[in-house]
């Protein structure tokens, strides 16, 4: 229980971090990373349709991608904006399925 306890204080305490800009998301989390690796991009995919738990790490792209999908990146710079890009490119190319149920779920 007290152990329970600490690990909610401790994934709510972490990564709670308020981006001033949605794009920031891509210079604290290596976004590119986690699409191109198999791994890595289901747990985040999961995690973004609700379709498994988010890690701690991954809350933040529960927060922000949804967003970033609607508006097509609309608050990133224009490094972020390059990234944003590469990823739905490959996304596109490679894993159109998922691409297009991110779309239809939040860029409606
Ligand atoms: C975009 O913003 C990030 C975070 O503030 C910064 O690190 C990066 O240098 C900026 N890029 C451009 C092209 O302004």
């Amino acid at each position: 229980m007290r152990s329970l306890l600490v690990l909610c204080l401790f994934v709510a305490g972490s990564y709670s971090v308020k981006l001033e800009h949605d794009g920031d998301i891509y210079d604290i989390l290596d976004i590119k990373e986690i699409v191109v690796t198999d791994d890595l991009r289901k747990e985040a995919y999961a995690c973004l349709m609700d379709l498994g738990p988010c890690s701690e790490k991954y809350q933040i792209i529960r927060d922000v991608i949804p967003r970033i999908l609607k508006t097509k990146c609309g608050d990133c710079n224009a490094s972020q904006k390059a990234i944003y890009e590469y990823n739905a490119e490959y996304l596109k190319k490679y894993h159109n399925d998922l691409y297009n149920k991110m779309l239809e779920r939040y860029a409606q």
